[in-house]
């Protein structure tokens, strides 16, 4: 056991060492992994080393690296050791985070990690929450607490409201939640792709009109797509009028809350009935950690609680002694709270906050270099860690630039020397950086854009030729 965890720990470091000189990522295709990888169950054992071996050659290079400091795609998870090692012991431990009988220790860290949490996006004591596997989920809770907060069993003709650019992971949620349709009212964002206040009142009373009950705003505290933060304050005020739940989606931004420019930046999240925020993402945490809040905790058990014979040993003396699965869809579950408690202690928040600014810093470096040459247009300027920005290329049409986006994160992806991907922006594809990796260098983004640039020129000159 020891030699073995030895060596693995020996893999984690070096990868971690190593990692900024490794290709960002590979992609195999499906039939070279199935070759690699394909057998019928085995039955005999095999030697462990083998196995590390197979995974060391086959599987670690198939990865996008979300770690790496040219990572900028999507939302990177720039993880840290310390919260590594803390997963290897939430799972050597293997405590059941379900509830206090068998978990009391690790429930306890997860009151205090969750209360952090609340207490940096000024939230109330009432308020509460738990750890879930990510940001999709934490949106699934939220909205099943504000539908059964609301509307009870009856949720026909009620309608909820939210920006174009808001995650893809609300709508999922609301289709599981067994909403229609027509149910959604997505509106057109502002041109900071921000949710304008005054349409979402018209539609409140369009719908209020027509005999619809209007029930939940969602607003956005970081857009996956821009950064961009809807103006939370305003609209909780229209939901206090309104009597409409307010969810905030920050499961991108509200880390940010941490940091006091953050947070300035956020003023009226703390009024959100319900608020979603990933440590695996500005918190610098492995997967699998998102956090859901409520306003009023009670509110969650209320949604989620039921009981079963096999679990009347478990009963606690609620608040007090908090049973998890009271809170959420798991009952069983792991002990996410222990890497988030590990590395703040471990580095203190000052290190965190410090972090999150240069992701902030590193974004408004990245605009200026964009500035410069004449070969880009910035269409979303620095926020909250990302900026947008489209190619020039005289005598291309419109399509041909579209098409010069995509094909640049295809080079990207061969290339293996730096990732970033493309989004689509009122109609465009335009490119899009998220610098929120602290070990992200200022060389590091000015080699990436310079890399883009020669990307543009060589997809520009081929079109011409053709
Ligand atoms: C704003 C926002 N909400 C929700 C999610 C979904 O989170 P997860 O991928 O952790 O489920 C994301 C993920 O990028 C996000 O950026």
């Amino acid at each position: 056991m020891r030699s073995l965890g030895y060596r693995i720990v020996d893999q984690i470091i070096e990868h971690f060492e190593t990692l900024a000189s490794k290709p960002v990522m590979r992609v195999s295709p499906r039939v070279e992994l199935e070759a690699e990888l394909r057998e019928p169950l085995p039955e005999e054992p095999t030697p462990v080393d083998a196995l590390l071996d197979q995974l060391r050659r086959v599987v670690w290079p198939n990865i996008g690296n979300v770690q790496h400091p040219r990572f900028f795609a999507f939302i990177p998870s720039p993880s840290n050791f310390v919260s590594v090692m803390a997963d290897a012991l939430a799972a050597g431990f293997n405590p059941f985070a379900g509830n206090w009988l068998e978990g009391s220790g690790p429930a306890q860290i997860e009151l205090v990690v969750i209360d952090w949490l609340r207490e940096m996006c000024g939230l109330p004591e009432t308020a509460g929450g738990l750890f879930v596997s990510g940001g999709s989920m934490a949106n699934l809770t939220a909205l099943a607490a504000a539908r059964r907060a609301r509307l009870g069993d009856r949720s026909d003709d009620a309608v909820i409201y939210y920006s174009d650019q808001t995650h893809n992971s609300i709508e999922k949620a609301l289709r599981v939640l067994g909403f229609a349709r027509e149910q959604i009212r997505m509106l057109p964002s502002d041109e900071d792709f921000r949710l304008p206040v005054e349409s979402l009142r018209r539609a409140v009373a369009e719908d209020r009109a027509d005999g619809k009950r209007p029930f939940c705003v969602i607003a956005n505290a970081g857009t996956t797509n821009t950064g961009a933060v809807d103006p939370l304050d305003q609209l909780a005020d229209f939901c206090e009028r309104e009597n409409l739940w307010l969810h905030v989606d920050g499961a991108y931004g509200a880390a940010a809350c941490l940091s006091e420019r953050g947070r300035r930046l956020l003023v009226g999240i703390e009024r959100a009935d319900s608020l979603s925020i990933d440590p695996h993402k500005w918190l610098f945490q492995p997967f699998e950690i998102g956090c859901v809040i409520a306003r009023d905790a009670r509110l969650l058990k209320n949604t989620f609680h039921t009981m079963a014979g096999y679990l009347e040993d478990t009963k606690r003396v609620e608040e007090e002694e908090i049973n998890y699965y009271d809170y959420g869809v798991q009952l069983t579950r792991g002990f996410r709270a222990l890497k988030l408690w590990l590395s703040i202690k471990t580095f203190g928040a000052a290190a965190f906050r410090e972090a999150i600014n240069r992701g902030f810093e590193m974004a408004e470096f990245a605009e200026e270099m964009l500035r410069q040459p004449d070969r880009w247009r910035i269409i979303s300027p620095a926020t909250f860690g990302i900026v947008t920005f489209r190619y020039v290329a005289e005598g291309c049409s419109e399509n041909e630039i579209n098409e010069i986006h995509r094909r640049m994160v295809e080079m990207m992806t061969e290339d293996g020397f730096a990732f970033a991907n493309s989004t689509v922006l009122r109609g465009q594809t335009v490119m899009r950086l998220c610098t929120i990796n602290p070990r992200t260098t200022e060389d590091d983004v000015r080699a990436t854009i310079k890399r883009l640039e020669q990307f543009g020129r060589d997809l520009q000159d081929r079109i011409k030729i053709r």
